[in-house]
């Protein structure tokens, strides 16, 4: 594969609940996973994040994993109810002086910390008074976002506010699936609105803290139509305009898509009234890049039963990884030259800030993990990168989702994405053929 420009950043990603476990230490306050995750029925086979990848206890052998690796670079969350307990008020110092010693040892062998500030574990005394259909929380993430920013942005290379806040509206708040298990359908739009006016608010909280480096990781998908119906051609615009744009246009035009307001005014009239003078502007704050998530495309088909009036169907003749998502490296090319080519000059620089695939890797009796699939997934995806830097895209990064095995949210820890397999029973980590093939990548890169 031909070499990617001088000062491509090289990651893995991971999130705070799906690898840190400790979740009774250092005066940790309970999050809504711990609640979702302890609920009867919520998560695959019982599973919880109660000891995860015990990362905390572990860390330093996970970046010497990063570092044996070649990575130049590790995105990893902090954990809100870490920081703070409660959601608001004063600081937990046990808590931010885990992340202190995590960002230490990473500059310690010349890796970049890159920081997301939430990626889904809420302080559950906020979901209490409302989550993130409340506006009060937009000014608590902000607080929370301050705190982090002073106490860390003198060593973290870049921060992203939100992960995926259109998968935490859509599967947290609309359809139940995460936590905090809430099912309004579209009436959960105040939790899509309150994140992006949170997200506002923190890129000025963190540049006031002195951050330099400010993006945000959003979740995107190519709408394909599944037919070429007229209804389906109709359909594949609302699912583009509700997971793509709704959560970026307001970023970057300070506007969110028309199609997206028809579909929340046919749905009540009432729901945009949470949007308040002002409020626009605040989400449009500069960013310093996007970060793009990207899994798979959305093959929609008109269904007026399913939400915004679409289904999701099955792509045909792909290979499937063990979720059962379709691997479609080309979607990845057509997200990033798409958000290129929607806000030309004023898209921010691009880093792919996960990719990867789950599979059903077992450790073979050689102690080998043969995860084929996974080798292909990455050389796929990073070629369709290289594509989309060909046709003019600024993309300067890609993070691997994900350095370990982890617990997978509603499905436990039955999807396996790392480079890394971990041994859930003895916390034994062993690398994976694919982390082989991406050190040896990574070398070949230099
Ligand atoms: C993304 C999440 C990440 C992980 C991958 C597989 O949507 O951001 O935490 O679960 O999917």
């Amino acid at each position: 594969m031909a070499h990617f420009p001088s000062g491509f950043v090289w990651g893995a990603a991971t999130a705070s609940y799906q690898i840190e476990g400790a979740v009774h230490e250092g005066g940790r306050g309970v999050s809504i996973w711990d609640t979702f995750a302890h609920t009867p029925g919520r998560i695959r086979g019982g599973d919880t994040g109660d000891r995860a990848c015990d990362h905390c206890h572990r860390f330093r052998e996970d970046v010497a994993l990063m570092k044996g690796l070649g990575l130049g670079a590790y995105r990893f969350s902090v954990a809100w109810p870490r920081v703070q307990p409660d959601g608001r008020g004063r600081t937990n110092d046990a808590g931010l002086s885990f992340y202190d010693r995590l960002v230490d040892e990473l500059l310690g062998v010349d890796l970049q910390p890159w920081a997301t500030l939430y990626h889904w574990d809420l302080p559950q005394a906020l979901e209490d008074q409302g989550g993130w259909l409340s506006r009060d929380i937009a000014h608590r993430f902000e607080e929370y976002a301050f705190m982090v920013g002073e106490r860390l942005s003198d060593r973290v290379t870049g921060f992203m506010t939100l992960n995926e806040p259109y998968i935490h509206f859509l599967l947290g708040y609309a359809l139940g699936n995460h936590a905090p298990g809430r099912t309004l359908g579209l009436h959960a739009f105040p939790a899509a609105h309150h994140q992006l006016l949170g997200h506002g608010l923190a890129v000025r909280a963190l540049r006031e803290a002195g951050a330099h480096m400010i993006g945000i990781a959003n979740n995107y998908a190519p709408a394909w139509p599944a037919g070429d119906r007229d209804e389906d051609l109709d359909a594949a615009n609302r699912v583009d305009a509700m997971h793509n744009h709704l959560f970026t246009d307001p970023l970057i035009r300070g506007e969110y898509p028309a199609l997206a307001l028809d579909i929340l005014q046919g749905t009540d009239p009432a729901l945009l009234e949470v949007i308040r003078p002002g409020d626009l502007s605040v989400i449009a704050a500069p960013l310093d890049f996007l970060g793009v998530n990207y899994y798979q495309p959305d093959y929609v088909r008109a269904d007026p039963t399913g939400p915004f009036g679409v289904s999701l169907g099955r792509i045909p003749d792909r290979e499937y990884t063990a979720f059962g998502w379709p691997v479609v490296p080309e979607g990845l090319t057509q997200t990033l030259t798409g958000l290129k080519a929607r806000y030309g000059e004023t898209c921010p620089p691009l880093y792919v800030t996960e990719s990867g695939c789950s599979a059903a890797d077992v450790i073979d009796v050689d102690g080998r993990v043969r995860d084929d699939l996974r080798i292909r997934y990455h050389e796929a995806h990073l070629e369709a990168v290289r594509d989309a830097i060909t046709q003019g895209a600024g993309v300067r990064g890609y993070f691997a989702w994900s350095l370990l095995d982890n617990f997978e949210w509603a499905e436990g820890y039955s999807q396996r994405f790392g480079l890394v397999h971990v041994d859930f029973a003895t916390q034994v980590r062993t690398p994976k053929d694919s982390y082989r093939w991406f050190q040896a990548f990574l070398r070949d890169q230099t």
